[in-house]
């Protein structure tokens, strides 16, 4: 039973340590030969970096077929997250997005999709040639960003497509929402659809009472986790649990090793060894103290005035069923500031770094690094910010995104693969998209390839243009011209 494990092992730790004291004369790659080669950068980083920065071999096993030491520390990592099996992913959370959808979907397959969905969600939908069935997130209309979705919404697409081969889920959003994964589980089980959760966000969750539940521990099948995000391991290490014993795992194997590299870093899988067995171990020490700092930061910068530092409180709201605190949003617009505004403040005048920014708030992530001083240097620089920039009531007005769900006319993957040209937006309307325009606030696309541009669409794009909105996904990075389907006549 994975759940009887002894979570204080680390086998593949262990395994390239006991490489590491063992000195072996190295014939293989890397080239640098335990940083010999590459002097400069081993001092900076520290000589044991490179000396374990080594390649797959028969005392370490090798990530695209797990028989050794990996797939006891990978066996680990699932008996911690409640799953059957688990991957190691170094290509970040992104890369196990997609393995989810092209477990799933062949194509023609549909699948019920958050429009919210992260970029790596479309690119899993190409590569599997799936058709979205896009379910519209709630949209908050206090602080202009896009939640989890309703159950009534999920209720209509599942009954609506009963043929659908999956739901995917967020879980929880970047700022922290969080749908009813439980109640949403059930209702896919009864009509034999998989349920896919993109936690990219959400690697710390499992390991605490008083946060959101895990996918995998309410019977999702499959979940894509973030560890170098919240849960404590190198920047591109990532998870992907599997939980359902009728899902053939190797298959998933060999999807993820249609794009894996063979040469995956032993820095990053250790890493998640090491910050698996800390999770599972000290996770709920830990995670207390993270959730009293993200409750103090909450309760500080709420009573400055002005601001909005949003969390529990929007529970009950449509699309937030749940809410994970450690991700302290703040919504800035009130004190007539923006959130890039205050961004690039923090950083120049303050030395703070946030999460992201978007036209209306900050994000502010508090993970298990944090400490109370960074928590007050926070606190303060906000305080002189209001006194010094503040100007309330002259905050812009907040603009959301048209409602209606897009017309897809042909699939993305074979939108993907058309001719296309470029136009000038306003050219483009009754066009077929051949790109994606993504806004930054609400992080929901406006459009993605192969939809219909409505002159409702490019309105709104010109309306997130002339409030100075973040956006992305076009090749022409100002979105004046759009890529749309078709030779030049
Ligand atoms: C919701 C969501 N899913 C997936 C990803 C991709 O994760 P990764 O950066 O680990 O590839 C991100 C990245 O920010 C994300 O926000």
């Amino acid at each position: 039973m994975l759940t009887e494990m002894d979570q204080n092992k680390t086998p593949l730790f262990d395994a390239l340590k006991a490489y590491n004291k063992s000195k072996v004369i190295p014939f293989d790659v890397p080239g640098h030969k335990h940083g010999v080669g590459l002097p400069e950068f081993a001092e900076y980083v520290g000589s044991k970096v490179l000396e374990i920065d080594v390649n797959a071999m028969e005392c370490l096993d090798n990530i695209c077929n797990p028989i050794g030491v990996i797939k006891e520390a990978t066996d680990l990592a699932a008996a911690a997250y409640g799953g059957d099996y688990a991957y190691f992913l170094v290509n970040g959370t992104s890369s196990g997005v997609q393995a989810m959808i092209m477990s799933y979907c062949h194509p023609g397959d549909k699948i019920l999709i958050p429009r919210n969905a992260h970029k790596s969600a479309i690119g899993g939908i190409i590569l599997s040639g799936a058709i979205p069935i896009y379910i519209q997130p709630e949209i908050d209309e206090r602080i202009g960003i896009a939640m989890g979705m309703s159950m009534e919404k999920v209720r209509i697409a599942m009954d609506e497509h009963p043929d659908a081969k999956a739901i995917f889920l967020i879980n929880p959003t970047y700022y922290g929402a969080v749908s009813d994964v439980r109640e949403i589980v059930k209702l896919a089980k009864k009509r034999d659809m998989a349920v896919l959760v993109d936690e990219a966000h959400g690697a710390h969750m499992s390991f605490h009472p008083e946060l959101p539940i895990g996918g995998i521990q309410v019977g999702a099948d499959m979940s894509a986790i973030s560890t170098h995000k919240t849960g404590g391991s190198l920047t591109q290490s990532s998870l992907l649990v599997l939980n359902n014993e009728k899902l053939d795992v190797q298959k998933v194997k060999s999807i993820i090793n249609l794009t894996q590299t063979t040469s995956a870093s032993y820095l990053l899988m250790a890493s998640i060894d090491v910050a698996r067995k800390q999770l599972a171990i000290r996770g709920e020490e830990l995670l207390e103290k993270v959730l009293e700092l993200s409750r103090y930061g909450r309760d500080k910068i709420n009573e400055i005035g002005g601001y909005y530092a949003f969390g529990k409180d929007l529970i009950g709201n449509p699309g937030v069923h749940d809410f994970d605190e450690t991700k302290l949003g703040v919504h800035v617009k009130e004190l007539g500031l923006t959130g890039y505004g205050v961004e690039r403040i923090l950083r120049s005048k303050y030395n703070i770094q946030v999460e992201l920014a978007d036209m209306y708030n900050i994000l502010c992530i508090i993970s298990l690094g944090d400490r109370k001083e960074s928590i007050d240097a926070l606190i303060n620089a906000l305080r002189e910010i209001k006194e010094k920039y503040g100007k309330p009531g002259r905050g812009k007005s907040i603009i959301t995104p048209p409602l209606k769900n897009p017309e897809v006319i042909i699939s993305p993957r074979d939108a993907y693969y058309s001719i296309k040209r470029v136009v000038k937006l306003r050219d483009s309307i009754g066009e077929i998209s051949g790109e994606s325009v993504m806004a930054y606030p609400p992080g929901i696309p406006v459009v993605t390839p192969g939809e219909k541009i409505t002159k409702e669409l490019v309105e709104y794009i010109e309306a997130l243009k002339a409030q100075k909105s973040m956006l992305q996904g076009t090749e022409d990075p100002y979105v004046d011209y759009i890529k749309i389907l078709g030779m030049n006549s």
